[in-house]
């Protein structure tokens, strides 16, 4: 995979494989919303952590953080690091989920393997998943707990799916209400992921 240098996205779609690689900062508002989402006992773990300016953050409010990044050459420029901010260098692809993990936090817009890493995490005993994967837009507070529903049962109302895939389910216009446009069913093989 290139390796593209810090901040350099230039000549890259959001659909090209090497964005995801690419190391792109969020906006505070990002940052803020999911700093939000902690909790004081959290133990995080930051997928793809980049030069660890969240996973800081995370550091003065949990008890600690695994900040996951596989570009040493950001992690190297990022130190020194509170003695709670544990960095490694290391690919999410070949990862042993490390147990103890109250919640993960996957600020990667673009990410291709939000299934993989959102079943690792609940794997490892993770509870929750703070991310800006699905959506792409706004950040969400996944309960990896939470039942997922087939997809049928998302009709005229928004859906996420344990895949990463979001948006809404097409239903009967008579069902469509102000209710209805206000919730989000998690389902569980959408069309995206087991086309009809
Ligand atoms: C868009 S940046 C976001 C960085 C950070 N989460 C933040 O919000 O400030 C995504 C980061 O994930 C890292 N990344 C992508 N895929 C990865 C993987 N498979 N293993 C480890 N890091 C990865 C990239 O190197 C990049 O630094």
């Amino acid at each position: 995979m290139a390796d593209l240098g810090a901040g350099h996205l230039s000549g890259l779609t959001e659909a090209d494989p090497a964005w995801e690689a690419a190391w792109a900062p969020y906006d505070e508002a990002t940052y803020q919303a999911a700093l939000a989402a902690l909790r004081p006992t959290d133990v995080v773990l930051d997928l793809g952590a980049g030069d660890l300016r969240f996973a800081r953050q995370a550091a003065r409010r949990c008890r600690r953080v695994i900040a996951i990044e596989r570009r040493l050459p950001l992690l190297r420029a990022a130190g020194p690091w509170p003695a709670n901010l544990w960095p490694v260098c290391a690919d999410l692809r070949q990862w042993h989920w490390p147990p103890g993990v109250t919640v993960g936090v996957l600020l990667m817009r673009h990410c291709r393997r939000f299934a993989e890493y959102a079943a690792g995490l609940r794997a490892a005993g993770a509870g929750r998943l703070i991310t800006n994967a699905r959506w792409g837009l706004g950040v969400e507070v996944i309960d990896l707990e939470a039942p997922r529903r087939p997809f049928a049962e998302a009709a005229g109302r928004w859906y996420a799916c344990a895949c990463g895939a979001a948006g809404f389910a097409p239903g009967p216009p008579g069902a469509l209400d102000e209710q209805a446009l206000d919730q989000m069913v998690e389902v569980r093989a959408c069309p995206r992921c087991e086309p009809p």
